[in-house]
């Protein structure tokens, strides 16, 4: 691996990869190439371009001809700029020229912001590259970093008021990336509260496509990743690039393709009310886009991504450790729990070799409904019978570590906090507020809210053995208004929200460093990387339903690791489906993630208990693997009503393989599960027999079983 510069020539490469960029004779940043690995020497900006004589010497230049960059806006690039300015005096037409750069071992943190790291300089280079206009005052580094074994680029950008009094920065993208002519198709994963995550996928077509969140979070409805790809790609085949953006708020993904067929990609900050006010000497930093490339379809991109974001940007003790099964008792008792009933599922969940007991909303202030005392974190010891501590306790006595739901970023009308601070909540003065789930968002722009949140939280965590929490945010933000901004900075809000949420999150994970974080909004509302390098998990969705959670866990697979995925056992008829699934079924399903129950467990018979027993021992025995195995899509369930896919171990040694059948049809077909990277020439142990790599990955497992609705199995294979 290396960032080489030569012949005007910025070269980042691995063994597998090239990115190449030209600084042309106007001194432009030219998109050469981003794909497999060539030779920077062999390509140029060709002489014609889309049939014209290429004019980069001549008074006709004219950037829309060029594949560039970071392309600024009006400046003769016609197309969507990756970030807009407005001066003092009104000039909004800069013109970036390459000024410099630097070449430098590892990557750099980004101050206050989530991003992809190394724990060695010799696993990644960077080079920042500065450009800078002269008559609009402003400069901009963009910052490359390329990976050694991975096929990783990541990128961010820094803009900088250098000489005028003020500025505001109207669009600030992450990263731009021209695609030559040609046939693309996208997916995004698209959803809604309870069906986060689902696969969309469309063909690329002229003018402007995309997707973005205006929720002041990244939001259920559009997770901030896209695939983009070759027309035809699948699982195995074709030139496929995954963008990750590392951010929990407001984003845009945008496709745009223009008269000449090339395609203009973009992510980063939505620019919907966005408008931030640079001083002079100020620089406003972006998030960090994660590109990831794959020459052989999507498989190999989403494996990239798992070992990416599983060793290099979740943090921490729990990062890419085992985690342990869990029971919260949300749907088992939601708000109307007493100890008793706790300790009652308790004994049952610890006689079943469950470890971690997890007691979610309810526990704090007044609150025995969603109406009330969010922002009062004090526990209701007359609701809890005595103490937090006492409680952690008595778990402890039954082997089970203790956790606790915290949803800190929230505040309800009714509650101690809000009748002091009612300045605290997000709202636009004088005028009603939009409730949703009846309460309001606190505003993580003023640093007195986050003290006080930080001083809240720190106190619970310290006075009881708390070794888990799950943060929830339950709300999408509306009526955006800072009291804490001055008028011509209300554009700031969405940005300095998320700001104020990671300098809060860095400070209490920092000062609980055995405590095992979970991420959670409603679910999915919130399932970024953003989030991950802060809490190595994310509830995956509140839809618990075993077949609902195939979808949602095979778009998420897309990009997330199992590791960060959170899944649970709940009862049935499903809470949010009505639906009946096998105890098997949503064991197979959950196994497929940080594995969990979430019902009440001392109703339940003892044949049931002893069903979950050898579910508990058996993910006992392959969590190791679910944790870091590759990953491999088999059938895919919004396509057929099978669904398959399998871990396996790094060196090839252990596999797992997952089935399961939606609904039962009569004569259809057979399914033929065709595994994926075993080592052709070794043989298997397979239920019982031995059969070889070829025959496995060519073959096939047949499953010529009598099939029934929502039959599922998980196998294993060893390698003799
Ligand atoms: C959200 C979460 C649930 C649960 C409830 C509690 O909906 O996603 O898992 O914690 O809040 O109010």
């Amino acid at each position: 691996m290396a960032i080489e510069f030569k012949n005007n020539k910025i070269h980042l490469y691995n063994d597998s990869m090239s990115y190449i960029i030209e600084i042309s004779k106007q001194n432009d940043l030219l998109s050469l190439y981003y794909g497999a690995r060539i030779e920077a020497d062999d390509i140029e900006c060709p002489k014609r371009i889309h049939g014209a004589a290429c004019c980069q010497d001549g008074n006709d230049y004219s950037l829309s001809l060029f594949a560039q960059e970071y392309p600024s806006a009006g400046a003769s690039d016609f197309r969507s700029p990756a970030y807009e300015i407005e001066t003092d005096k009104g000039l909004h037409t800069p013109e970036l020229k390459y000024k410099s750069h630097k070449i430098i071992k590892g990557k750099p943190p980004i101050k206050g912001l989530p991003s992809v790291y190394t724990e060695n300089e010799s696993e990644a280079q960077t080079v920042i590259v500065t450009t800078a206009d002269d008559v609009h005052g402003i400069e901009v580094k963009l910052y490359y970093t390329v990976f050694e074994k991975l096929n990783v680029i990541c990128r961010h950008s820094e803009i900088t008021n250098v000489s005028n009094p003020y500025i505001y920065l109207n669009n600030a993208q992450s990263v731009s990336l021209d695609f030559p002519a040609g046939e693309y198709e996208y997916i995004h994963l698209e959803g809604a509260w309870a069906r986060e995550k689902h696969i969309d996928r469309n063909t690329v077509h002229k003018g402007i496509q995309g997707f973005e969140s205006r929720r002041g979070a990244s939001g259920h409805v559009e997770n901030p990743f896209l695939m983009f790809f070759d027309k035809g790609s699948n699982e195995d085949y074709g030139n496929v690039y995954g963008i990750s953006l590392v951010y929990s708020g407001n984003h845009r993904f945008l496709m745009e393709q223009e008269m000449y067929e090339t395609v203009r990609v973009q992510t980063g900050i939505n620019p919907f009310n966005f408008r931030f006010k640079l001083n002079k000497g100020e620089s406003f930093v972006t998030p960090e886009a994660v590109m990831v490339y794959s020459s052989n379809g999507f498989a190999n991109m989403s494996n990239t991504f798992h070992k990416l974001y599983r060793t290099r940007l979740c943090r921490g003790k729990w990062c890419d450790k085992a985690r342990p099964i869990l029971i919260n008792n949300w749907e088992g008792t939601y708000f109307n729990f007493t100890k008793e009933k706790l300790l009652e599922i308790a004994d049952a969940a610890s006689k079943i070799g469950i470890e971690l007991f997890v007691l979610d909303d309810g526990w704090f202030g007044k609150r025995n409904n969603d109406n009330s005392s969010l922002g009062d974190w004090y526990e209701n010891k007359e609701k809890l019978e005595g103490t937090l501590a006492e409680l952690a306790e008595e778990m402890n006595k039954r082997d089970l570590k203790f956790g606790l739901w915290f949803e800190p970023e929230m505040i309800s009308p009714d509650s101690d906090l809000f009748r002091v601070h009612p300045e605290w909540a997000v709202s636009v003065p004088n005028v009603k507020p939009h409730l949703s789930r009846n309460q309001l968002v606190l505003d993580y722009t003023r640093a007195d809210v986050r003290e006080y949140i930080i001083e809240r939280l720190t106190d619970i965590l310290s006075n009881a053995n708390i070794e888990y929490v799950k943060w929830d945010m339950n709300r999408n933000m509306s009526d955006v208004y800072s009291l804490n901004l001055p008028s011509d900075c209300q554009g700031e809000f969405y940005h300095r929200y998320i700001l104020g949420l990671y300098e809060v999150l860095e400070k209490i994970t920092s000062a609980f460093p055995d405590i095992l974080f979970e991420g959670c909004a409603g679910g999915g509302g919130r399932n970024d990387p953003g989030m991950l390098y802060y809490m190595p998990q994310n509830w995956a969705s509140d839809d618990t339903d075993a077949v609902e959670r195939l979808y949602i866990q095979y778009g998420g697979s897309m990009v997330y690791p199992a590791s960060t995925v959170g899944a649970h056992v709940s009862a049935v008829p499903n809470h949010q489906t009505g639906r009946t699934t096998p105890l098997s079924m949503r064991g197979t399903v959950a196994m497929n993630g940080a594995f969990g129950y979430e019902l009440d467990l001392s109703s339940l018979g003892d044949y049931e208990l002893a069903e979950m027993k050898k579910q508990v021992e058996f993910y006992k025995s392959i969590r190791e693997l679910v944790m870091t195995g590759d990953y491999y899509r088999l059938l895919n369930p919004f396509t057929s009503r099978h669904s398959a896919w399998m871990y396996i171990s790094e060196d090839r040694s252990k596999a797992l393989v997952y089935y399961a059948v939606k609904e039962v049809r009569p004569a259809n077909e057979t399914a033929f599960l065709k595994l994926k990277g075993l080592d052709e020439n070794a043989e298997y142990k397979i239920n019982g027999e031995i059969k070889s790599g070829k025959t496995l990955m060519n073959y096939g497992i047949v499953i010529d079983i009598n099939e029934s609705d929502c039959y599922s199995t998980i196998i294993r294979l060893e390698r003799v």
